[in-house]
Parts: structure tokens; sequence; C-alpha cells
């Protein structure tokens, strides 16, 4: 008998079972063999929020979550955010490999070349109110993109997909830069294609009147690094939309309406705008151990906080506080960065905090170094959908291309009435919506 099997004893019947485990798991249909009848539908798995269920094969992001690593293809994130520009990342994502000189170049060219937007989009983004959330416009704007290029619909088409995919990395800052300008009630400035990716981005945000803008070197470097923590980070709650969306050969950008849905809850992307809260809330540093009191009681989320996968310091947060450090000596210290530090400093000695091995995430002082680099808590979210966008489409082509992969769809177990009579209305004794 090979080794790697798992033998299962079904108490029910006394029939033993043998599954093979491969890559540390069985595959859950060799359950559906464990059956008490003929007529049984066999046995299935139960795992709310996928606890412990791989979904798919990937060979884009490795995180060792116990040990607080992260790794696109292969190279470590330190490694990366250090030398390389987002582009290049973006590059290694979606290709595999890191490009040569010359494919970088013709890369940030087909990128840059995709910068604008129709001007059909630009009216469909006029249409939003005033004070409208960014995140709410940068979804809804992506999605408006599938009317603008329909041809997006031939997902099997290796040339198309990538037309869409650099179409989609090239617009997504000029879509995130309109939805600030809206809010703020600027014209909205096109792209110059003189400039890098981040100081373009910084370009279509900040320019006022000057003809030409000039980023801040440094800004314009803490922000592309900052991309680069943000490209992929595996089976995240986003990208798990992007696949299971995308699995039923919907668009991309359609998909990646949906995955940036899902970026914008507070518990995912949309922490790092609720940090900026709650250190407004807490106020000074003093009110730091009556917060934490308040987060052991059960009130309220220490934000920036705990991770479903890290077990340990998140990688990508040791590297923001290093370049946070960068920025403050161009805009002077967030003056929030205080109780931020404070908030670490009790946290990671607090009992409740160790015995969950909650420590900061990528979004605990994300939001406290872009609200310092002038960016509003609104735009966190948006400023973590950009790079994303790079993660979310080489997880597309890697789905797509994958043999092994149809349309998701989860089971369920099923909770409710067995089939019963009809009520006529007179007889209704509901109370249903009360109920909730
Ligand atoms: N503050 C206080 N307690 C927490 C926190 C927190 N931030 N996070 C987890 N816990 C507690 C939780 O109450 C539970 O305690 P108990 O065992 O007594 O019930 C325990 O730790 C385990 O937490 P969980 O909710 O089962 O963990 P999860 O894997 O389902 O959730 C999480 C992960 C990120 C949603 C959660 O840690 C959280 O809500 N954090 C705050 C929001 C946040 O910072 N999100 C950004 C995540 S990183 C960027 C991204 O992926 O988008």
């Amino acid at each position: 008998m090979p080794d790697d099997t798992l033998t299962i004893t079904d108490n029910r019947t006394g029939q033993t079972y043998s599954v093979p485990i491969e890559n540390g798991t069985i595959r859950a249909m060799n359950l559906r063999q464990i059956k008490t009848s003929p007529e049984d539908f066999g046995l299935m798995t139960y795992d709310p929020a996928f606890m412990n269920t791989a979904s798919c094969r990937s060979s884009i992001t490795y995180i060792d979550g116990d040990q607080g690593i992260l790794r696109y293809r292969g190279y470590p994130i330190e490694v990366l955010a250090e030398r390389c520009t987002f582009l290049e990342v973006a590059y290694l994502l979606l290709f595999g490999d890191l490009p040569t000189e010359a494919e970088l170049k013709g890369w940030v060219h087909d990128i840059t070349h995709h910068t604008m937007l129709h001007e059909s989009t630009k009216m469909f983004m006029e249409g939003f109110r005033y004070d409208g959330h960014p995140m709410g416009m940068f979804v809804s704007t992506v999605a408006a993109l599938s009317t603008v290029y329909p041809d997006a619909r031939h997902v099997h088409d290796s040339a198309n997909r990538l037309l869409q995919i650099k179409r989609l990395i090239g617009k997504v800052p000029s879509i995130a830069a309109m939805s600030y300008r809206h809010n703020v009630g600027f014209p909205y400035v096109y792209p110059d294609n003189d400039l890098s990716y981040a100081e373009n981005f910084m370009n279509m945000l900040w320019k006022m009147v000057e003809p030409k803008y000039v980023a801040q070197p440094a800004i314009a470097r803490a922000l592309d690094i900052l991309f680069i923590l943000h490209a992929d980070h595996e089976q995240n709650c986003g990208t798990n939309a992007m696949r299971s969306v995308s699995s039923a050969q919907t668009d991309p950008y359609l998909s990646m309406a949906s995955a940036a849905a899902a970026l914008a809850g507070p518990l995912h992307g949309g922490a790092n705008e609720e940090v900026l809260k709650m250190l407004d809330e807490i106020g000074s540093k003093d009110k730091v151990p009556a917060y934490i009191k308040k987060v052991k009681d059960g009130g309220v989320k220490l934000m920036g906080f705990g991770h479903r996968i890290y077990k340990n310091y998140d990688p990508r947060a040791k590297i923001i506080k290093w370049t946070a450090e960068q920025v403050f000596e161009v805009t002077g210290r967030n003056p929030k960065l205080e109780i931020a530090l404070e908030l670490e400093r009790i946290a990671l000695e607090d009992e409740y905090f160790v015995k969950r091995k909650l420590y900061p995430n990528v979004d605990f002082y994300s939001g406290i170094m872009y609200q310092a680099m002038g960016f509003r808590p609104e735009m966190f979210t948006v400023l973590f959908a950009i790079p994303r966008t790079a993660g979310w489409l080489a997880q597309w082509q890697e789905l797509i291309t994958d043999p092994e992969q149809k349309i998701a769809r989860p089971r369920q177990i099923y909770t409710g009435h067995e089939e019963r009579e009809f009520v006529a209305m007179e007889k209704r004794t509901s109370g249903a919506l009360a109920r909730g």
C-alpha cells in the first residue's frame, strides 16, 4: 500500500476507504464514495469561510503565515520592494519571470499607452454624486469598461486577454485619480506619458495649473513600493471573488469589479481607512490602554491587526514601517504615528493578542503614510486596488488556463423546511420580516 494515502473508517457502516494525499491535501470529491446506502449522496466537507480548503493550484504567490514569509514567483517581497519597480513586479506576477531590460521597456511602453479613458467613461464618472465614496466609483467604473471593450468577453483568446490586461493596469490609476478629482471638484487631469506609473498617478491626482507636473521623487518611490507590497496576496477574499466570478467566463472588467467590491469591505482592503478612523477616535497616546481594554472586552476590533494567514508579523507591515520613515523625512511625521506605535507596543505584549497571534497587518501603517503623502482616508482602499489589479489579472490568467478549473459552485447544507403546504393569504400569521 502506498504511504501517501488516508484511511477513513465510516463508523456508520464499518466500511473503510483509502484516499490519496497529494500536496498535503485530499480531494473533497474522493469523499463522495463514502455512503450509507446506494441512494445516499455521499460525504461532503463543510468549510464556511474556506478555513481549510484549497480552491486552486497556483504558482504566483507563496505565503508562510507562521514564519511571516511572502514571495512573488519565488522572490522574497523584501527584495522586490528594494530592487524593482511596480511595473517590473506586475510583469513578474503575470508572466512568471522578471523582465529583461528590453521586455520591461516594451511592457512599460504598452501600459503607458493604455492609460487614457474614453471621454464617455469620463462622462460616466461625472454622473456620480460629488461626495460618492471613491471605492464605489472605482468598482462601478471598472465594471463600466466592459461596455467600452465588448471584445473582452473572448476570454480564451490569449492575445485578447493580454490586451485587456494592459488596458486594465494602464487605466486603473486614471480611474482612481478621477474619483479623487471628482470628490474635490477639480477638473480631471489627463495622463502624461513622460512620467513613470507612480509619477503619472500623482500627476493625475495633484496637478493644478503648472504646465508640467513634477513628482517629489521620495514620495513617488514610496508609492511604487506600496504598489509592489499590495500587488498580490494569493487566495484572499477579493482574489477569490475574481476567480469565482471569472470561472463563469465573465469578462475581466466585470470580474475585477467584483474583486474590487470585495476589497472595499472593512475586514479586507477597507481596513486601512478604518485604521485612520480608529486612530482619530483614540485621539492621543495616553488613551491607548483604554482602547485596548475596549478591544479585549469585545466592544471593537483593533483595525489593522490580525490576519487569516499570518500568525506572525506581516512582512509587508515591516517594509511599510520602514518606507513611512522615508516619507516622513519629506512630509514631516504624521502625529498619528505616535498612537499607532503605542498601540502596537501594548498589543504585542498583551496576552489577548499574543495568545491569538494578532500582529499588525499591511493596513496598520499604510494609512498613516498615505495621509502624510496627502491622500484622504477615503482614497486608501483605492490605493490598494490599483496594484492589486496586477495580482487579480495574474490569478485570472492562471484560472482561465487551468484545465482542472470549472465554474465555481460550492455545495450547501440545507437547513430549511421540508416541502410544506401552501398557506392561503387569509390564514397567514407570518411576522417573518419583523423577525429579520
Ligand atoms: N482585534 C481584536 N481581536 C481580533 C482581531 C482584531 N483585529 N482580529 C481577530 N481577533 C480575534 C477574534 O475576535 C478571535 O477571537 P476569539 O478566538 O476569542 O473569538 C480571534 O482573534 C481569531 O480571529 P478570527 O476573526 O477568527 O480570524 P479571521 O481569520 O476570521 O479574521 C481578519 C481575520 C483579518 C478578518 C481579522 O483579524 C480582522 O477583522 N482584523 C481587523 C481588520 C483588518 O485589519 N483587516 C485587514 C486584513 S490584511 C489586508 C487584507 O487582507 O485586505
